[in-house]
């Protein structure tokens, strides 16, 4: 018999799979013009990453019976947007690194002019895959689904909380302040995967929707307070980008505020928090269970 942790690596290896072959398709061609846009934008995508907003966006879709096409519609959707945030956060203009996914960075391997115009492009494609494609019963919650993706991306969402993280460089957040941060620029997009997933099948009552939207919050969270503590303990080479560039930027973060100690608490006690919150729905939450055990304990 496979251990469950073999088991969560066979079928998230898969869903990576199949990402990458649905992301291939959706993205446009490098031999139509303009091609060397076309060639950023899919070094931005593929072959890289750990795909983790497709991966709850799959869990999520098992407690609710979901398509297997509609859940790599969503998921490509989700995916573009987050490498979209990456190439930006790279820039000069924000983080100035020169590696990511273990590749040099977009700006880096193009100019900063492309990573702009992809990033930009990634942006767009991503509600082109979400609304072109049906991914959920009914028109109207299809809609609901874009609105939730335009809400998580925006102002209100990553590139809002890009804005605080920038404008927050060298200063002492309180704990509030960085937790409201944090939830913006990275949980949201974490949240609205889990969300986006639940959309793609049967709908969910009021009170199970309420639920999980409590769990995708929690485990959205601890995520970046993980990338905050993998920043420190965590070598280059495993990260697959610059190790240590937090305190080389001089940005406030769970680690910088808390220590390394009480970080690692604080996401051991919001995925605690994150897996009471799927009680209910017992053994159909297994992956979405499995995922955020994989957010809070990855390596990189
Ligand atoms: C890194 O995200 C940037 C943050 C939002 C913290 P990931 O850790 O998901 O990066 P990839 O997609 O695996 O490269
Ligand atoms: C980035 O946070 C969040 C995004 C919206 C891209 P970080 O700046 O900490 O992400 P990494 O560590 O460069 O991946
Ligand atoms: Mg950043
Ligand atoms: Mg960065
Ligand atoms: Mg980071």
């Amino acid at each position: 018999m496979m251990s469950a942790n073999n088991d969560f690596q066979t079928w998230s290896f898969a869903i990576q799979q199949q990402m990458e072959l649905t992301l291939g398709a959706v993205l446009p061609s490098p031999a139509v013009l303009p091609q060397r846009l076309h060639e950023a934008m899919r070094y931005a995508v593929l072959g890289g990453g750990k795909r983790v907003r497709p991966l709850l966006v799959f869990a999520a879709g098992e407690l609710v019976e979901a398509s297997v096409e509609r859940l790599q519609y969503a998921g490509s959707a989700l995916e573009m947007i987050h490498a979209y945030s990456l190439v930006h956060d790279d820039m000069p203009c924000m983080d100035d690194d020169v590696l990511r996914r273990g590749k040099p960075t977009v700006h880096v391997e193009f100019d900063e002019a492309t990573a702009l115009l992809a990033g930009d492009a990634l942006q767009t494609a991503a509600f082109e895959v979400l609304a072109g494609h049906k991914v959920c019963d009914k028109a109207e919650d299809q809609v609901a689904m874009l609105k939730i993706l335009a809400n998580a991306s925006g102002a209100a969402g990553m590139a809002g909380g890009q804005a605080i993280d920038l404008a927050s460089v060298g200063k002492a957040l309180t704990l509030p302040e960085l937790e409201h941060m944090h939830i913006l620029k990275t949980g949201a997009l974490i949240r609205a995967s889990v969300l986006l997933g639940s959309y793609c099948g049967t709908p969910l009552d009021g009170g199970q929707r309420e639920r999980l939207d409590r769990f995708a919050k929690l485990i959205g969270l601890a995520f970046q307070v993980v990338d905050d503590i993998l920043d420190v303990e965590a070598d280059t080479a495993t990260l697959g980008k610059t190790a240590g560039k937090d305190a080389a930027n001089d940005k406030p973060t769970y680690v910088s505020l808390l220590g390394l100690k009480e970080a690692r608490e604080r996401a051991a006690e919001l995925e605690a928090s994150a897996l009471d919150a799927l009680s209910v729905f017992g053994e159909r939450a297994r992956r979405l269970r499995e995922v955020a055990h994989f957010i809070v304990h990855r390596a990189f």
